[in-house]
């Protein structure tokens, strides 16, 4: 206890001779008790602890250090509907090395003064109200790992200076305004594994420089990107999950996607891409969603694809896709979404589909040259919720099983040269 007192003392006495400009316990429960002051409704009184009945360590959500027991290393306060400001008095907090507030309604800008906490590592304002810039002096928080301002309503650019970051992992800047161009600079962050940046009006080509990330998550969705997938991708070997759906992007899918081995998603889902899927993307035994839907690809649907042993997802909808679907497709039984609708294809579909594929949920065919009966067997698929066949040459009668699937809740058939010519009755909803 004494030995303790004395350490304080000779601490106080060295932080008042050689670091006199920094904060103190007394500043940081001053600035605790100024953000306290700002937030003007606390719907479930998750701040009523912060009173002086308690030491301000004891406050719910404040963490202190062990080393210096009275410096406040860490406030978390999550969903609690907090509104209020986040003041630039928390920037007084030097020991801070987590500030974590998502899910609650703070308003305002985000004060360029956080760039003063030399020590944070995760700050997550995330699904806030927050406004304004994201501020350039966060690229001072060179201890930065975790970086969400995700679902706010942040504008303006992403700051150039974040590239400095070397020890950043994780940033969401997801749901928001945010325009302009990514930063090359962001290919410094040589640490960045996880980047989200979806539904923004971010504009311009993918730089170069994001394919030198270590990425494991990329998702750019909803954005106004243009131009090519860089030839810098071919890099990222570790990256799991790459969804750019809903850009601008030209050009077509490189041959050496097949060599990006850690993919489970690829999401390229409207855009302006073009040319043949690939022949490699078979070589990519942990992918489980391929979504291409919406592009103007062409040429036919590889046959490697049907090796793909944990495909889930395969959607090729609205394409310019032709040749016949590869029997070996109908081996993946692993499939429980196959789009393939609004292209050129022709041939029909196998006997056994619905023996083959027993999880399918979704088929959609529609808009096609398809020929042929369509077989008994897809009622063996059990699960199936949505059968959309319209627009082709099936023939034959409509099986009578079909009415046994408990799921289906659609079911279009119409347009097509059944023999009972009842494909209409049949085209409804459950
Ligand atoms: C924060 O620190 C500044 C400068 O040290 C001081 O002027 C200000 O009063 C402090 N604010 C709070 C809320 O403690
Ligand atoms: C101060 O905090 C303590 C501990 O949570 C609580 O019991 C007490 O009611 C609070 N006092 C006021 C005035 O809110
Ligand atoms: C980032 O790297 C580029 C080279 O790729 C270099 O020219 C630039 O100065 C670096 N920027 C920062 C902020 O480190
Ligand atoms: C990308 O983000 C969007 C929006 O949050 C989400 O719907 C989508 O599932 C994400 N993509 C991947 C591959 O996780
Ligand atoms: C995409 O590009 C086309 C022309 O190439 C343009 O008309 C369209 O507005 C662009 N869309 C977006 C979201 O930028
Ligand atoms: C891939 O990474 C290696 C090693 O860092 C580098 O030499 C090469 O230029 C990179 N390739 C591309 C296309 O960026
Ligand atoms: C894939 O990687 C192998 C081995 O690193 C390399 O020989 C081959 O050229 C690459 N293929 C493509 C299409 O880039
Ligand atoms: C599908 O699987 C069956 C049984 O495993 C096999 O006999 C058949 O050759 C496979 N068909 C294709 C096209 O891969
Ligand atoms: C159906 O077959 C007829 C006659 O072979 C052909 O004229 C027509 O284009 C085909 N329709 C579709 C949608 O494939
Ligand atoms: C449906 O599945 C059952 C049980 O596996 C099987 O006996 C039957 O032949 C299948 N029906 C068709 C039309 O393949």
């Amino acid at each position: 206890m004494e030995f303790i007192f004395i350490n304080a003392i000779i601490l106080l006495i060295c932080s008042t001779i050689f670091l006199a400009p920094m904060n103190n316990a007394i500043d940081d429960e001053l600035a605790l008790l100024a953000f306290k002051s700002t937030i003007t409704v606390d719907p479930s009184q998750a701040m009523a602890s912060w009173n002086f009945s308690l030491h301000f360590c004891e406050w719910l959500g404040v963490t202190c250090s062990h080393r210096h027991p009275t410096r406040v290393t860490g406030i978390s306060l999550e969903g609690f509907g907090l509104s209020g400001e986040v003041l630039t008095s928390l920037s007084n907090l030097t020991f801070l090395q987590r500030l974590h507030l998502p899910n609650n309604n703070l308003h305002g800008h985000i004060p360029q003064e956080l760039g003063n906490l030399q020590r944070l590592k995760h700050l997550n304002l995330g699904r806030n109200s927050l406004e304004g810039n994201i501020p350039e002096t966060l690229s001072q928080c060179l201890q930065l790992q975790i970086l969400l301002l995700n679902d706010n309503k942040l504008t303006g650019s992403i700051p150039e200076g974040l590239g400095s970051l070397q020890k950043l992992l994780y940033i969401n800047f997801g749901n928001n305004y945010l325009t302009g161009k990514i930063p090359n600079t962001l290919g410094n962050a040589t640490s960045l594994a996880i980047l989200y940046l979806y539904s923004n009006s971010l504009s311009d080509s993918i730089p170069y420089s994001v394919g030198q990330l270590p990425l494991a998550f990329l998702n750019l969705t909803h954005n106004n990107l243009e131009g090519f997938i860089p030839s810098s991708f071919q890099n990222l070997t570790s990256l799991m999950h790459f969804d750019v759906s809903y850009n601008n992007l030209t050009g077509g899918i490189p041959e050496w996607f097949g060599n990006l081995s850690s993919l489970k998603t690829i999401n390229v889902k409207m855009n302006n891409l073009k040319g043949s899927i690939p022949y490699s993307i078979g070589y990519l035994s942990s992918l489980s969603t391929l979504a291409l839907t919406a592009n103007t690809f062409s040429g036919a649907i590889p046959s490697s694809i049907g090796t793909l042993p944990n495909l889930y997802a395969l959607a090729l909808s609205h394409n310019s896709l032709s040749g016949t679907i590869p029997s070996s497709l109908y081996n993946l039984s692993s499939i429980n979404y196959l789009g393939v609708a609004d292209n050129l294809l022709t041939g029909t579909i196998p006997s056994d589909i619905g023996n083959t594929l027993p999880g399918l949920k979704t088929i959609y065919m529609y808009f096609n040259q398809l020929h042929g009966p369509i077989p008994m067997s897809l009622a063996n698929a059990t699960g199936l919720e949505d059968i959309e066949l319209t627009g082709n040459n099936f023939t034959g009668v409509i099986p009578s099983n079909l009415g046994t699937l408990q799921n289906l809740y659609w079911l279009t058939l119409d347009r097509n040269q059944f023999e009972a010519n009842n494909a209409d009755d049949w085209t409804q909803q459950k």
